[in-house]
């Protein structure tokens, strides 16, 4: 059974992004998947990265916190993340986990004049909901341009794939049926991970 991890950055369980994440994780119970979840909020994750922290990013020593998220990044083989769009990007909460956790020496090392991803092998998997509609924000780039910064700039840059990245569009205001549909995808993705 693949180990899977799922990083949920959302503020209120009555989102979209939390039906999301029961809707996930109730497929991985039924599959009897071995699965965590790190809920950024809940663990009021600190996002930012201090100078001390900073100094600590470029000599392989860790802080306890940012080394018990890479173990749990390290123990994964599929990552499951679930965030709303906030200014065309994810929550600065998970831009901060990121920031954090996804060290030089963990995440990536430079070869001579090169970078190298250390997470290869692992899968992502992207559950973004947005405001807008696509018609809105696909004609404008700003899909592409999420498309790339995270799923090349980040995952790929790290030796992960992508093998999900849904977006849900204009969730605030789509019907209850809608979502349901919505809800419908997220668990056929997920059965077949
Ligand atoms: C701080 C903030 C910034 C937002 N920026 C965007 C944006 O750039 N594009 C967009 O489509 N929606 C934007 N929204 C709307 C949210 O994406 C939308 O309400 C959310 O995806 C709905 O899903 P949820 O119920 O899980 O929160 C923003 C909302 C907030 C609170």
């Amino acid at each position: 059974m693949p180990k899977t991890l799922i990083i949920y950055a959302h503020p209120n369980e009555r989102s979209f992004c939390a039906a999301i994440k029961e809707s996930v994780i109730q497929v991985l119970r039924e599959r009897k998947y071995d699965f965590y979840i790190r809920d950024l909020y809940a663990l009021q994750f600190q996002p930012v990265l201090y100078e001390d922290n900073y100094l600590q990013f470029y000599q392989n020593k860790l802080p306890e916190d940012i080394a018990a998220e890479q173990e749990y990044l390290a123990w994964a083989e599929h990552i499951i993340f679930i965030y709303p769009t906030w200014w065309n990007s994810m929550p600065a909460i998970l831009k901060g986990y990121i920031d954090r956790v996804f060290t030089n020496g963990f995440a990536f090392r430079f070869v001579n004049d090169k970078t190298e991803g250390l997470l290869e092998g692992k899968k992502a998997h992207v559950f973004q909901t947005t405001g807008h509609s696509q018609e809105f924000i696909a004609t404008k780039q700003l899909v592409s341009a999420m498309y790339d910064t995270t799923d090349l700039g980040i995952f790929r840059f790290t030796g992960m794939e992508t093998l999900t990245h849904k977006f849900f569009y204009s969730v605030p205001y789509v019907d209850k049926k809608a979502r349901e549909i919505m809800l419908g995808e997220v668990k056929d993705i997920i059965q077949i991970i």
